[in-house]
């Protein structure tokens, strides 16, 4: 293979990080919290490093570091920040980039506590963070919300429940005339289908939980960064304050990217033909799913565009309202009425009920997330049978 040659994802998705040419093909969980110096110049000069490796697994963790590396690779950012939850990821962000008495731009419909800890949260209010949240698919909206006090755009694409995208480049665009940092949680594309770096983001982060990790079997997350400056603040936050990820999770996560890419391979297939049952199913009364056509922001959708593929999400209205959503939920077998997403099992849930029962329900209408709306995760299960299973439980709501 020639210098020149650049690896696929999936390429990059089993050797980024660590490739062994003797020894364990995968890294080793480098269980040690502390490190022998072998003298005090020695142990000085590791303190004296930008990356603090050999001191205290805090700081550094090999078994870490190859996870960390393997991401950045697929993120295509300068580096990653393993952390200990999605939430500590995004929590490290906002700290990192706000300020006292500074506002953030927000996606509305984002993932519920990303958006409650802005909102009611003592710890960001007590400081007098204001947060805007709106519909960032429409970028008039956020151009309308810009103040001389903004430190943070942050977007969630697509969103969580109501699958709306932003387009990232329109709306970095707007962040970069305006000098405000623009992050993406990327976590329901994954770096399989959408980088959200080459569009002009600053920072990406990412529940690993979901489909990096793809077996619901860890909780973690992830920060990436373009910048060096970027990720070596950011470092300095992760490491500070404390919510790293345990080399032991970090082994699942580096194991499970592996095979992002087949896996989500075979749940895009299988959710197009779910959606397109759904769609023409008498007890559904909506679909959202950015493979379809009547989706508004299906033109991002695509080869070369800023989806690489539509994901294997789905929102869908189920009639009766809540009765009839609840209906679904309590009657389906093989579908799991789980939260998370993402991974090799299929799961349905309800907002209102779940996930964002925390967000008030005036608030939660206005961003798009009705009572009757079941989220559903498409897995890696077989076709016909998830139908089968769907078909069965509709027929009782
Ligand atoms: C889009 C998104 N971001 C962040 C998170 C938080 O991640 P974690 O549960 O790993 O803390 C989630 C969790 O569901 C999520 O769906």
């Amino acid at each position: 293979m020639s210098d020149e040659h650049n690896p696929g994802f999936n390429t990059n998705a089993v050797h980024a990080g660590y490739h062994a040419h003797s020894g364990p093909v995968n890294p080793p969980v480098e269980e040690s919290s502390t490190y022998a110096f072998e003298n005090c110049v020695d142990g000085a000069d590791r303190f004296a490093s930008r990356d603090k490796k050999g001191i205290y697994s805090r700081l550094s963790s090999p078994t870490v570091n190859a996870l960390e590396k393997k991401i950045a690779k697929l993120e295509h950012g300068f580096g990653g920040i393993a952390t200990a939850s999605g939430m500590a990821a995004v929590s490290a962000v906002y700290f990192h980039f706000l300020d006292n008495e500074s506002h953030v731009i927000a996606t509305s419909s984002m993932y519920g506590p990303s958006r409650t800890i802005l909102e009611n949260s003592s710890f960001y209010k007590k400081w007098g963070v204001r947060a805007t949240f709106l519909e960032t698919s429409h970028v008039d909206n956020v151009r309308r919300a810009v103040q001389p006090n903004t430190k943070l755009i942050y977007i969630e694409t697509p969103a969580n429940p109501t699958l709306a995208i932003t387009d990232i480049s329109n709306v970095s665009a707007l962040a970069r005339k305006h000098g405000i940092p623009l992050v993406v949680d990327n976590t329901f594309c994954s770096p399989y289908l959408q980088n959200p770096l080459d569009w002009g983001a600053d920072v990406v982060i990412h529940s690993m939980t979901k489909s990096i990790g793809g077996h619901a079997n860890a909780v973690g997350g992830i920060i990436i960064a373009k910048t060096e400056k970027d990720y070596h603040d950011l470092r300095n936050v992760v490491t500070n304050t404390g919510g790293v990820l345990s080399p032991h999770d970090a082994v699942l996560f580096f194991n499970g990217v592996k095979t992002l890419g087949i896996r989500m391979d075979k749940m895009q297939e299988s959710a197009k033909r779910i959606a397109d049952f759904l769609a023409n199913h008498e007890k559904i009364e909506w679909v959202i799913y950015p493979g379809h056509e009547d989706h508004p922001m299906h033109h991002l959708v695509g080869e070369n565009r800023q989806m690489r593929g539509p994901g294997a999400l789905i929102s869908f209205g189920v009639r009766g309202g809540l009765v009839g959503a609840k209906t679904l939920l309590d009657n389906v077998k093989l579908n799991t009425l789980a939260v998370s997403l993402g991974g090799v099992e299929s799961l349905m849930e309800s907002p209102a009920l779940m996930t964002h029962a925390g967000v008030p329900k005036f608030e939660r209408e206005k961003a798009g997330i009705k009572d009757e709306l079941v989220r559903c995760s498409v897995g890696i299960e077989d076709f016909e049978d998830l139908k089968a299973d769907i078909e069965q439980a509709l027929g009782k709501a």
